[in-house]
């Protein structure tokens, strides 16, 4: 026999020595729902292991998940006064606003703060834009998601990260950040994300269910594989520095096929619905959940994200899934 794959496979330590995929520390992004009030740390039923935090008590969390090496977090805001045009969105003294304060003053640059850039949470109506007619206003909607991303970069984020999926919003937000100074703060734009309802338990995480209709005319049609890139190149070419695939785990030939179409990072999103069937389905004994974690994750890394942005990170470094 010419051929036996198995020799390679014989034992760890040859397995280990031919591996094609490693994962770092360096890669997660960890999210965050922060919510007004002092020492709230109020479990999310939908996500099990995922709470709402006060910020007092984010800084606590965050400061552990820093011992342990998680350095890069994703903030949402939950909570907000709800209206209209979104206004608390890109108040100055938003929770996020004033969340990205206290943790930048508290850890400075051991510390990179992202935040999600949507108006959702902030909307009576809880579409990710400025209804009127019936229908999200792509170009209304652009102008506030600028605002709402300066009021996080004056706030002292690193990155913001919208996620709205309207046209435009990356050139937008890439030219208010620079007209006020803020040239330095990155963009990682949601710039393929589906409309999906893998989102379910986010959703009530972040109180953003639209209460009539549903996102799928601004977000994508999962059918399509060709438009996905296209939306991810439209936002490179807007001016983003990371591109992002969203959710993650049914859409690795998305993955693939833009790692190998830009020469941007790539990060995705392993969304909500993702993270809690697995912790479900681990809690009920049908899954170890750390063996199907790391192939999760393993997953994301073959198929070509360099950024995986989960719910399990915490875990994943802590308990040493590594
Ligand atoms: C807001 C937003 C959503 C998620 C991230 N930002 C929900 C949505 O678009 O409905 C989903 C994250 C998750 O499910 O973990 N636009
Ligand atoms: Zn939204």
């Amino acid at each position: 026999m010419l051929h036996r794959p198995r020799r390679l496979r014989k034992n760890a330590i040859i397995r280990n020595a031919v591996a094609e995929t490693r994962l770092s520390k360096d890669m997660f992004v960890y999210p965050y729902f922060v919510t007004g009030g002092k020492n709230i740390a109020e479990p999310i039923k939908a996500m099990p292991g995922v709470f709402h935090f006060s910020v007092d008590r984010l800084i606590k969390d965050v400061e552990k998940g820093l011992k342990v090496g998680i350095n890069k977090i994703l903030l949402f805001g939950v909570g907000e006064v709800k209206t209209k045009n979104a206004s608390s969105s890109f108040d100055k003294n938003s929770i996020v606003a004033k969340a990205v304060r206290e943790l930048k003053n508290r850890f400075g640059d051991e510390l990179y703060v992202i935040t999600d850039v949507c108006v959702c949470a902030y909307t009576t109506h809880g579409h990710c834009g400025i209804l009127e007619h019936e229908y999200v206003q792509n170009d209304k909607s652009v102008d506030v998601l600028a605002k709402m991303a300066l009021a996080h970069a004056q706030a002292g984020a690193d990155m913001v990260a919208p996620s709205d999926m309207m046209d435009g919003r990356v050139l937008a937000i890439r030219q208010t950040l620079d007209k006020n100074g803020f040239e330095n703060t990155a963009i990682m734009s949601y710039s393929t994300k589906f409309a999906s309802a893998y989102y379910g338990p986010f959703r009530e995480a972040a109180d953003s269910s639209p209460s009539h209709g549903d996102r799928k005319s601004y977000q994508m049609d999962f059918r399509n594989g060709r438009e996905a890139l296209q939306e991810s190149l439209i936002d490179e070419n807007e001016g983003a520095d990371i591109l992002m695939v969203k959710p993650a785990l049914a859409y690795l030939d998305v993955i693939r096929e833009l790692r190998e179409n830009t020469l941007l990072p790539i990060a995705c999103y392993n969304v909500s619905g993702e993270y809690s069937m697995v912790k479900v389905a681990a809690k009920q004994g049908l899954v170890d959940e750390q063996k199907i974690v790391m192939e999760n994750m393993y997953a994301f890394a073959r198929a070509g994200a360099g950024i995986i942005i989960t719910y399990h990170a915490r875990d994943i470094v802590e308990k040493g899934w590594l």
